[in-house]
């Protein structure tokens, strides 16, 4: 079941709930490695990607793995050999996240080097070059990272570029170390802050996270615990551009205002109507929308994982708009796609310029990766006709239960096979 149809234009109306944010559940789940004892983690998003961990998980030899609902129970840690193998990695690069724990925790690991993907090279040599500093031998061999290290010590570690896993991975890394780490030029994401909280929960002891600089003092072991997992951003941020783009009333509950600043500034600025109230965004009917300039930056800047969904917005908006992808060097992949729905869009290197409105048409089109897909969603709730996404697999490994949300919102959407 890899397509969906849409028929458009839609109208949404009502509320839906934001999941678990996957991009902090899943370096969670790496962590569980460096854990002695049963941890519990809530508010856990039932995607792909989530699911591709439990593989990893239990490859590496945790003792138990169950998810249930949204309550994901592990236990055990890594009894098995540490190995993440290539046919896992290649599937989702953010097994990568468990070379740090690994090392940490059996000062040894053999992770198959994730390649690039759709949107980038995504090269991990800010990760490498961080473990080394703390000590470990690593070398790559067969298309593999294989790292060993007798324990890791603490070090001062100033990272080149702001890296989500990256900070991610070596926070990690640091918890079981011997003596004082001092990360710098950190990444900000709130899915760090989250790791940190849980980890810190566990007996860690970190102090920093979600500024510039981290400072993490190692300890013997960490305990078991129970964390709730923060809301996903991303995929609220993806509802609030799809119902301004329907000019709809929707209402986007359980999810965190704060994490989404810089988009609702810039949702605001090209006319929508935001109301914020608690846990709850809502957004209005309203007039015609103006075309704003965006350009993606680490947080708390506007986030490149929505640049996408953006895009397919500032199609019906009046005038022209300029976006500027600054994280990854191959994220206009969903351009071509917008562009066969009558969207008015050049590229210019990094930069995408979008001449609106352009009314869409609805047309068969096709999913690159899992960010573009669900600006196809977007272009295809707004456009006139059937639009059919094919390889529809990418919008499940970040999205949970995409096309049911949009239906209890009244669109027109349904998976379909072939
Ligand atoms: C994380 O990827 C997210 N994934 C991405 O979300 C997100 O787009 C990205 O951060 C940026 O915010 C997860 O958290 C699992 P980076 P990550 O390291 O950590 C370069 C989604 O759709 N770099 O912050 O891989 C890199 O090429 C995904 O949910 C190096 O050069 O991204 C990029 O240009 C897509 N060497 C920049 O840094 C390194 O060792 C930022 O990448 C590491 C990164």
């Amino acid at each position: 079941m890899d397509k969906i149809r849409i028929h458009g234009p839609c109208r949404l109306q009502g509320r839906v709930r934001a999941s678990g944010a996957k991009n902090a559940v899943l370096p969670e789940m790496a962590a569980t490695l460096l854990v002695d004892g049963p941890v519990t983690l809530r508010n856990v998003p039932v995607v792909r990607d989530v699911q591709t961990m439990i593989k990893v998980l239990r490859h590496l030899g945790a003792r138990r793995v169950s998810l249930d609902g949204d309550v994901l129970r592990v236990e055990g840690g890594a009894a098995g050999e540490p190995e993440a193998p290539y046919d896992l990695v290649r599937t989702m690069r953010a097994s990568i996240l468990v070379l740090g724990p690994l090392l940490a925790r059996l000062g040894r690991a053999r992770v198959s080097l994730p390649g690039g993907c759709a949107i980038g090279a995504r090269p991990i040599d800010y990760h490498i070059e961080a473990l080394r500093r703390m000590g470990a031998a690593i070398e790559i061999e067969h298309g593999f990272v294989v790292a060993s290290s007798p324990r890791l010590k603490g070090a001062e570690i100033v990272f080149a570029e702001r890296t989500v896993t990256g900070t991610e991975n070596v926070m990690m890394a640091a918890v079981l170390a011997e003596g004082r780490t001092v990360l710098k030029n950190c990444a900000l994401e709130p899915e760090v802050t989250d790791l940190a909280r849980f980890l810190n929960a566990c007996g860690a002891r970190i102090e920093g996270a979600g500024t510039g600089r981290i400072v993490i003092e190692g300890v013997e072991r960490l305990r078991g615990t129970e964390h709730r997992v923060i809301p996903d951003r991303i995929e609220a941020g993806t509802f609030l551009i799809a119902a301004a783009a329907t000019q709809s009333a929707v209402t986007v509950e359980r999810c965190d205002p704060t994490h989404l600043e810089t988009v609702l500034d810039k949702l605001q600025e090209c006319g929508v109507v935001l109301r914020v109230d608690g846990d709850a965004i809502g957004v209005g009917k309203d007039g015609p929308l103006r075309g704003v300039n965006v350009t993606t930056r680490p947080y708390p800047d506007f986030p490149t994982d929505l640049q996408a969904q953006f895009m397919a917005l500032m199609t019906r908006a009046e005038g022209v708009s300029i976006i500027t992808e600054t994280v990854f060097e191959n994220r206009f992949l969903h351009v071509g796609e917008l562009r066969r729905m009558g969207a008015r869009i050049v590229v210019d290197g990094q930069t995408a310029i979008v001449a609106g409105p352009a009314p869409l048409s609805g047309a068969p089109v096709m999913a690159s990766d899992l960010r573009a897909s669900a600006c196809l969603i977007v272009a295809g709730l707004s456009a006139e006709g059937e639009t059919v996404i094919n390889r529809a697999y990418h919008i499940d490994r970040g999205y949970e239960k995409v096309e049911t949300k949009f239906q209890t919102l009244g669109a027109r959407i349904e998976r379909i096979g072939g």
